[in-house]
C-alpha cells in the first residue's frame, strides 16, 4: 500500500474512533447474481439472475465514491460473468481506479481465467481440500487450480467460508496459500447461517477448534489475512454488529453492512471476520488496531 493511502485511512480510523463516527469506507457493488454454480452453503444466487447494465454501476460506484467509501469490493453471483458489450469486469476495475478508489477487490468462485492484474486482490472461494470444496461447490477444484496456475498477477487471496462439510479442511487451504506461487494469503469466514441453511452452521466449541487450527497454521507461517485477537469474540459471537463502516449496494438499493442485514436476527449469529475485524478496530480496540496494521501492511 503507497505510504499517502495509508496515512488516508490512518486518518480515517482516528476520526472515526476519537469521534464515534459511522462514516463508511468500505463499499461493495453486486454487479450480478447470476452465477454458473449452485453451491450448497449459498442463498444469494441466481434470485434475479440480471447481469446490471455498465451504466448502472458506474453510477453506483460514483454514489459510493460520493459518501467516501475508498476501498471498494466488486461482488456477485459470479463476478466473472459481468459483461456490457465489449466491456468486462477488467474494465470496471479499471474504471474503478480511474475514479480514486485506493484499494479495488474482486470476489469470485474462480472458475474463469483470472486476468485481472489491477486488482489489488483477487478474493477466490476456495472452500477446503478437493473432496470437501467439490461437495460444496459441485466438481471445480481442478479447474480452479489450473485458472491460479495461469493468473496473470500473483494478487490471489484464497476466500473460505468454513461450515459443517469443510470444517476439517481449514490446514490444507492455508497450505495450499503458503504454497502456491499466485496466492498472496487466505482469509476466513464462519457460515453465517441463513435460514434455508441453518445445518451448516458451526457450534461455539467447533469455532473455537477452528481458530485453533488457523493459530496453528499462522505459526506454520501460512499466510493468514485475519486477526487472531477477534478470534475469542468472533466464537461468541460477541462483537457489536453491523458494521457502519461497510455498505453494500444493490441494484440501486444501499444496505449497512451486508445485504444480509434485512433477515432477521442474522447479524447475531454472524459468521463474517470482517465485521468483527473493523467493528473491534473502530471501537478503539488496541490489540486489533495494532494487529490490523502489521497484517493489512503485509498483504496489501
Ligand atoms: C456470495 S459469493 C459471490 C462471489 C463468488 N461467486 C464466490 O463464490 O466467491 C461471496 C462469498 O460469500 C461466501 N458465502 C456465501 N454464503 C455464505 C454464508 N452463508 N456464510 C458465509 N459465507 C458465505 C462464499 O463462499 C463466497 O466466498
Ligand atoms: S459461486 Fe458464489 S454466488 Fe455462486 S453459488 Fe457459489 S457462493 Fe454463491
Ligand atoms: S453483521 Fe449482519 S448485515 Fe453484517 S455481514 Fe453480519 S449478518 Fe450481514
Amino acid at each position: 500500500m503507497k505510504f499517502k493511502n495509508f496515512m488516508r485511512f490512518a486518518g480515517f480510523g482516528a476520526k472515526t474512533i476519537l469521534f464515534r463516527k459511522k462514516k463508511p469506507i468500505l463499499g461493495t457493488v453486486i454487479i450480478t447474481d447470476k452465477c454458473n454454480l449452485k453451491c450448497k452453503h449459498c442463498s444469494v444466487n441466481n434470485i434475479t439472475a440480471i447481469i446490471h447494465p455498465y451504466e448502472k454501476i458506474k453510477k453506483e460506484m460514483t454514489t459510493l465514491y460520493e459518501m467516501g467509501i475508498r476501498i471498494l469490493f466488486f461482488c456477485g453471483g459470479e463476478t466473472f460473468l459481468w459483461r456490457d458489450g465489449d466491456k468486462t469486469l477488467r474494465d470496471l476495475v479499471i474504471e474503478a481506479k480511474e475514479m480514486g478508489f485506493l484499494i479495488v477487490n474482486v470476489v469470485t468462485n474462480g472458475t474463469f481465467k483470472l486476468d485481472l492484474p489491477e486488482a489489488d486482490l483477487i478474493l477466490l472461494s476456495l472452500d477446503g481440500d478437493k473432496k470437501d470444496h467439490n461437495t460444496i461447490r459441485g466438481n471445480t477444484y481442478d479447474t480452479i487450480m489450473e485458472n491460479i496456475e495461469n493468473a496473470t498477477s500473483d494478487n490471489i487471496c484464497f476466500y473460505m467460508a468454513i461450515n459443517q462439510i469443510n470444517k476439517n479442511s481449514i490446514m490444507d487451504v492455508c497450505m495450499k496459500a503458503k504454497e502456491m506461487k499466485n496466492v498472496r494469503a487466505v482469509s476466513f469466514n464462519f457460515h453465517t447461517p441463513y435460514p434455508d441453511t441453518t445445518m451448516l452452521a458451526l457450534s461455539k466449541e467447533e469455532k473455537a477448534k477452528c481458530c485453533e487450527v488457523i493459530k496453528e497454521a499462522m505459526k506454520l507461517k501460512a499466510p493468514v489475512f485475519n486477526l487472531k485477537s477477534a478470534f475469542p469474540y468472533i466464537i461468541e459471537n460477541k462483537f457489536p454488529t453491523p458494521c457502519h463502516q461497510c455498505v453494500v449496494i444493490e441494484d440501486g438499493k444501499i444496505s449497512t453492512c451486508g445485504r444480509c442485514i434485512e433477515v432477521e436476527g442474522l447479524c447475531d449469529k454472524c459468521g463474517y471476520f470482517f465485521v468483527a475485524e473493523y467493528t473491534l478496530l473502530f471501537r478503539g480496540n488496541i490489540k486489533i488496531i495494532c494487529e490490523m496494521l502489521r497484517t493489512y501492511l503485509k498483504y496489501i
